[in-house]
């Protein structure tokens, strides 16, 4: 997070007002009912009228932005399609992606309709970057101006069109690109440290992830051998790990693991560059070595020391948001069975690994 400040360097932000809501009811079921009506009241009124602060734009102080989202990913589509369901934001000026990280400022987000329609309104009066991803593409979007806010002022940006970073056609793919790692393999919780709490009908099955302890089972169920995943053959809802983690050795140690991305070439481009694309929902501790075809070959990329998000040890789903994009050269891979091999180095830390978003393989752009 950017929480450094310059010598005299001014900064004060506004935090709050902040509501407590106390309600009585015949039912638990009630008052959730109750506190989320409140709510939904509450979401209206904002920004609140009873501030008098000089720190706090009212309403008629604030300005508007709305637009359309678009993407055009040249391999998928042949023309733009709507952004459905964007998420789209206003944050301190800055690059594509920069807002996660981002927190002197402010931020102001909202989802886009099905067809990319959307509208941040009640925006503190300044200058911000816009940005956006979308469900089913990889990658960040920034608007190429920076957007001025004018109290009172309604500004349309109109058709924005996101091209997601893209060399050439798809030749496998793992998991969906959303940002989590939600629809990859999650265990059942070890029997012992069960929390009833998260397992029916208001806790969508989405949610398992949110059980104690689940990073453990990767050493249950690959107690000697690691994860290997043949594209084409294997599920990623049944077959990908919800996290490469570390594994408990027996006596005490903890190991790196690596994983293996088995795939098929039925021809290669001896002299073009194919696309390795590896999303990450989060990352602690982790260093990622990508290695093709020798399992002892110096690695073609490293991530390096990455990551402090904590979703392991924390029960998530996903954290910083990290997208990397490996060239792999022709003259690496032959005809027939090819393997990736993802090491995940570092083994200090209990919670040392990352959580894969979605990986993809792409052939060289001349192969259309
Ligand atoms: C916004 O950007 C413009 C143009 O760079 C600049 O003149 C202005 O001072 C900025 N406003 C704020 C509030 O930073
Ligand atoms: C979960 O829901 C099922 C079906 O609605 C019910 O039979 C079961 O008792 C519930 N379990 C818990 C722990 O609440
Ligand atoms: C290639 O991999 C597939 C599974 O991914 C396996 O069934 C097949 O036997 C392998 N072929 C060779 C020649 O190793
Ligand atoms: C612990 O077990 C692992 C895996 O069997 C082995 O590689 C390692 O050398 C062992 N370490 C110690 C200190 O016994
Ligand atoms: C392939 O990738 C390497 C490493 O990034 C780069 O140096 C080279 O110029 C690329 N070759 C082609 C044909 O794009």
């Amino acid at each position: 997070m950017n929480t450094t400040y310059s010598s005299k360097e001014p900064w004060k932000k506004v935090f709050g007002p902040v509501l407590v809501y106390l309600n009585s009811a015949p039912t638990p079921d009630l008052l959730w009912t109750d506190a989320k009506r409140q709510m939904a009241t509450e979401v209206e009124s904002w920004p609140y009228d009873f501030v008098k602060s000089v720190d706090y734009p009212l309403h008629h102080q604030r300005g508007t932005v709305k637009g359309q989202f678009f993407v055009m990913d040249s391999h998928k589509n042949k023309t733009k399609i709507f952004g459905e369901f964007a998420f789209v934001g206003l944050a301190l000026p800055g690059k594509a992606g920069s807002w996660q990280t981002e927190n002197k400022g402010y931020q102001f987000w909202t989802g886009a309709d099905k067809m990319g329609m959307f509208t941040l309104a009640n925006v503190r009066p300044g200058n911000y970057s816009l940005y956006a991803s979308v469900p089913g593409f990889i990658g960040d979007y920034i608007y190429e101006h920076v957007v001025t806010i004018t109290p009172g002022k309604e500004i349309n940006v109109g058709p924005i069109v996101y091209e997601p970073p893209r060399n050439g056609p798809t030749l496998w793919e793992i998991g969906v690109p959303d940002r989590t790692a939600a629809e990859f393999y999650i265990p059942d919780p070890n029997p012992t440290l069960f929390t009833k709490l998260y397992l029916n009908h208001s806790n969508p099955p989405q949610h398992r992830f949110r059980q104690y302890g689940l990073w453990d089972r990767y050493s249950v169920l690959y107690p000697r051998n690691d994860l290997i995943y043949h594209t084409g053959v294997s599920d990623y809802k049944k077959d990908w790990f919800y996290a490469q983690v570390i594994r408990k050795a027996g006596n005490g140690t903890h190991q790196a693991t690596t994983w293996q991305i088995v795939f098929n070439l039925k021809a290669v481009t001896q002299t073009g560059n194919y696309t390795l694309r590896v999303a990450l929902a989060a990352a602690t501790a982790a260093d990622l070595l990508v290695r093709v075809n020798e399992a002892n070959s110096e690695p073609i990329f490293t991530t390096g020391l990455i990551g402090r998000d904590n979703a392991i040890a924390r029960h998530g789903i996903h954290g910083l948001y990290k997208l990397y994009s490996i060239d792999v050269h022709g003259k690496l891979l032959r005809v027939g069975n090819n393997t990736i091999f993802l090491t995940q180095d570092r083994c200090a830390n209990l919670f040392s690994g990352v959580m894969y978003d979605y990986l993809r393989l792409e052939a060289p752009s001349e192969v259309r």
